[in-house]
């Protein structure tokens, strides 16, 4: 059996890498694609729910798949740094590849809005981490400006490579269940990962791996959802800070997959997102960050209507792990944790009234 070392490795054939790059990769990618059991069984439909469980990349988010590349290939072509925006995610994979190639990672990322596990990796990994007064969207046009005449490498979706890593992940889950899903649902910011995993399906499909495309659904939380206004928003916001975007930078190419794929786009609330992930955590012991609990928000929703028909293999991403942000975690749970004195009675009590 062959070891595992990374998807540029295992797709080499489908990227453009040669066959003496130096490959700069952490094992990401190859991650588990989970069939949901309870929940589908409580919403009363025949649907396969299956989710991709990205946040089990090594620095806990799809974005891995992307930075393997991007990285990649700023090392092949000479460049020291790597730059970013990011609302964390992003941010936090490119410090963690750039450490493993020996350069350097500049990140701009909106002060006091991003999510806590993703700070402490941007600066545990060593980047320069640049803490703007502004919004994603305004770091992003920052990182453009400042990389037309600065010797650093964008790493942001906006790099061609990113996509290309990213669409392996349509290529695993096309492998594991033999076939495309019908449909595939995605949280939706900059509309980089929709278009990434469209690539993907329409590469096997052309191919003749696949002999269908799934339909493409795409969610954005309700106070960052541009696609759904039909412009962009200036002052986004949600609970799910990773997608607190109004000027995506995949704009043009999301509406194409949209039109391609027969799909659409949709908006959940912060509630919803909030109850989906819970659900998800409660139901299926399956633990992903708000963001990522969109994409499930807005699937249960269209099962329940019929607009996903029964009888449908549904595929939800999930993009980033729950332990990213442990704050908004821990204030969902509104029980709490109950402090006793370290004696056997107490214990024996706590334990016996949760039985009953
Ligand atoms: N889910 C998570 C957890 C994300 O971090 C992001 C994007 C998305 C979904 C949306 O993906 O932008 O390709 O549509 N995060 C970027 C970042 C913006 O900076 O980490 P998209």
């Amino acid at each position: 059996r062959q070891r595992y070392t990374g998807l540029i490795d295992k797709y080499r054939d489908r990227l453009p890498v040669h066959d003496d790059t130096r490959l700069i990769s952490l094992g990401e990618g190859n991650t588990p694609l989970i069939r949901l059991s309870n929940i589908p069984r409580e919403l009363g439909k025949d649907v396969d729910i299956y989710v991709k469980y990205e946040g089990l990349n090594p620095t806990g988010s799809f974005k891995d798949r992307g930075m393997t590349m991007a990285v990649t290939k700023a090392v092949e072509e000479g460049s020291k740094a790597v730059i970013c925006a990011s609302t964390g995610n992003t941010s936090a994979s490119a410090a963690a590849y750039a450490a493993r190639a020996g350069i350097t990672a500049f990140v701009l990322i909106p002060e006091g809005k991003i999510a806590l596990g993703k700070l402490a990796q941007a600066m545990i990994h060593g980047a320069v981490v640049l803490q703007i007064r502004g919004n994603f969207d305004e770091g992003m046009q920052l990182v453009k400006d400042v990389g037309e005449n600065t010797p650093v490498t964008i790493v942001n979706s906006i790099n061609p490579f990113r996509l290309q890593g990213q669409k392996t992940a349509a290529f695993e889950i096309v492998e594991e269940l033999e076939r495309a899903p019908d449909f595939h649902c995605l949280p939706v910011g900059n509309a980089g990962n929709i278009t990434a995993h469209w690539m993907g399906y329409s590469e096997y499909f052309e191919h003749g791996i696949v002999n269908t495309r799934p339909t493409m659904v795409g969610y954005q939380a309700s106070g960052a959802a541009p696609f759904l206004r039909g412009e962009m928003v200036d002052n986004p916001d949600t609970v799910a800070t990773a997608i607190r975007i109004g000027h995506p930078q995949s704009w043009d190419k999301a509406w194409k997959v949209r039109e391609e794929s027969d799909g659409w786009f949709d908006e959940c609330t912060d509630e919803e997102i909030l109850a989906a992930q819970k659900l998800l955590t409660e139901k299926e012991g399956i633990f992903c960050e708000p963001a990522s609990a969109t994409s499930l928000a807005g699937a249960m929703r269209d099962i329940k209507s019929g607009k996903i028909p029964e009888g449908s293999v549904v595929v939800c991403t999930l993009t980033g792990h729950g332990l990213k942000d442990p704050d908004t975690a821990i204030s969902q749970c509104t029980e709490g944790v109950t402090t006793i004195d370290a004696e056997l009675g107490p214990v024996r009590e706590a334990i016996v009234s949760n039985l009953s």
